[in-house]
This record gives structure tokens, C-alpha cells and sequence, in this order.
């Protein structure tokens, strides 16, 4: 059974010349535990597609249509109470830049406890003991001592381990990480993407998986969507894509990609992978 259903979602935005269809009829599915990679330059549609879903489109002036069913509930016609029970709840996201979704006047710990204390009711104390220990789980080193501290005091680096706690804490079944390394030199993107693969892993975590990078999407999640002006071009297991692109635009983006060869290495890894777990 799939968790998240997506048909037929359409947003358009009025702009000066006309209406603008930001996301064009996109389809997609996602089961439980599963991880999708949306890939595609700029301005293709992908966070678009993911703010509509979460009822973050400001609508007026955004319009947004179609179906997106998550376990059973419809996130496109549900009412705003329904929506927001299940955004941080059920299904959590972390963005690209974690200085502009943290508090600078709250001390850490009490924002990664917010959304025990908003969705689960627990004590301010129970709560700030889970967030010692969420933020313990995602590397930062010192916990205790450091969830007192403001995020001003943390690097980028650890302020999106800050985020990715505060995203997990609820223990989410959708975790939508939109972009979550671009903003990271390379060594620090490398921690945070391990970071995330092992939590998908350890609790079993559906992942959409949002980059411009192929190479990234690539290694991170099993499917792979490619948009392109709104509409998704190609769609499959990460192998299959990589292995035999359909479509001339993810054609052109594996050529282009400067790291295929070191994305074909790891394919042979994740199809290394994928064999272990058929055999299962
Ligand atoms: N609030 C808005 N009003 C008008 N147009 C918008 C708005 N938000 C996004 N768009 C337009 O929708 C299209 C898709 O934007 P979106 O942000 O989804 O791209 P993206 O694939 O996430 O790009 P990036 O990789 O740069 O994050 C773009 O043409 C963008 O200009
Ligand atoms: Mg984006």
C-alpha cells in the first residue's frame, strides 16, 4: 500500500505575463519506508511541488489542484486542522537553510521539544529530555550542555543536525528534506547525507529527497523523479535511471554531471545493496 499518493497535482501562479503553471500534472507514489529523489535544475517545480502538498503555498495567490493522499487522508481537501496535526507529526521537513526555520532568540533544546510539546503534550521537562537525547542521536557532540545554547552559536553544519532532530522527534513516517546540503561545503554534506540515510534506515522512515544534484538524489534514495518546468519527464528505481535514461533531458543531466563516474561506482553499491535485500 502506498503512504503518499500524489495525482494530477497542477499549481499555477498569476504573474504579469499570464498565468504561470509552476507544477504541470504531477504524478508520483510513495510506500512506507520507501525513498524518492526529485532531481531537476532551478525553477523546475520541486519545492513547489512539496510546499503544495503541505499546505505552505500562500493560496491566493498560489492555486493548487489534484489529489495527494497520505495514509488514508486526502492533504489537498482536508481541513487546515487535519493538515497541521499531520505536518510535524506524521510528516516532517527540513529545508536548505535551517538558520531561516530556527528561532534566534530560542534556546535550542526548547525548539527541537516543540514539537513534542505541541503534537504529544508532554511536561516541559519530558520534553527537553527527548530533545537531549534527539540531538544526541543526530552527532551533536556535548548534548546536554549544548542544547542550552542559541543557534547563532552553532555552525551550519550542526544547525541543520539541529533540524534534522527536531524533524525526526515526532518520529515521523515522511521526512521531506528539501535541498538539506546545499548550503554545506562538501565534508559536511557528506556527514548530514549519512546523517539522514542512517535514520531513514534505523527507523524505517519514508524519505523525499529534494537536489539539483543528481549525483546526491542518486545515492540517497532507490526512486528517482526528474522534473522539468513543472512536469515530471521520468520517473523509476535510481538504477534503472541511471542505467538506461528514457528521456534526452535526464540523458543530458547524467552526461553533464561532473561525478557520473563516481555515481556509477556507487551504483554498484546500491545495486549491491538492492540484491541483498531481494535475497531477504
Ligand atoms: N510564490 C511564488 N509566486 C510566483 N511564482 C513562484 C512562487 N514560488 C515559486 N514560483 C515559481 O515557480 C517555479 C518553480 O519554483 P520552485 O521553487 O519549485 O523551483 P525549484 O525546482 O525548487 O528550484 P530551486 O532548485 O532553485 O530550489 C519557478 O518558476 C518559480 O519562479
Ligand atoms: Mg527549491
Amino acid at each position: 500500500m502506498n503512504l503518499l499518493e500524489v495525482e494530477d497535482l497542477c499549481v499555477t501562479f498569476p504573474t504579469r505575463e499570464g498565468e504561470l503553471l509552476a507544477v504541470d500534472h504531477v504524478g508520483f507514489q510513495l510506500k512506507a519506508g520507501e525513498t524518492l529523489g526529485i532531481v531537476g535544475e532551478s525553477g523546475s517545480g520541486k519545492s513547489v511541488t512539496v510546499s503544495s502538498l503541505m499546505g505552505l503555498l500562500p493560496t491566493p495567490p498560489a492555486r493548487v489542484s489534484g489529489r495527494a493522499r497520505f495514509a488514508g487522508t486526502d492533504l489537498l481537501s482536508c481541513p487546515p486542522a487535519t493538515l497541521r496535526k499531520i505536518r510535524g507529526r506524521k510528516i516532517s521537513m527540513i529545508f536548505q537553510d535551517p538558520m531561516t526555520s530556527l528561532n534566534p532568540y530560542q534556546r535550542v533544546v526548547d525548539q527541537v521539544a516543540e514539537p513534542l510539546r505541541i503534537h504529544q503534550k508532554l511536561s516541559a521537562a519530558a520534553a527537553r529530555k527527548r530533545a537531549v537525547a534527539a540531538l544526541e542521536a543526530v552527532g551533536i557532540p556535548d548534548a546536554a550542555r549544548r542544547a542550552r545554547c542559541h543557534p547563532h552559536e552553532f555552525s551550519g553544519g550542526m544547525r541543520q543536525r539541529v533540524m534534522i532532530a527536531m524533524a525526526m522527534i515526532t518520529e515521523p513516517e515522511l521526512l521531506i528534506a528539501d535541498e538539506p546540503t546545499t548550503a554545506l561545503d562538501v565534508t559536511v554534506q557528506r556527514q548530514i547525507l549519512d546523517l539522514i540515510q542512517t535514520l531513514q534506515r534505523e527507523h524505517g522512515t519514508a524519505v523525499i529527497f529534494i537536489s539539483h544534484d543528481l549525483a546526491v538524489v542518486a545515492e540517497v534514495c532507490r526512486h528517482l523523479a526528474v522534473m522539468r518546468n513543472g512536469v515530471m519527464v521520468e520517473q523509476g528505481t535510481t538504477v534503472d535511471i541511471m542505467r538506461n535514461p528514457k528521456h534526452p533531458y535526464t540523458r543530458g543531466l547524467l552526461k553533464c554531471h561532473p561525478a557520473l563516474h563516481e555515481a556509477g561506482e556507487r551504483l554498484q553499491t546500491l545495486e549491491e545493496w538492492m540484491a541483498a535485500e531481494e535475497m531477504e
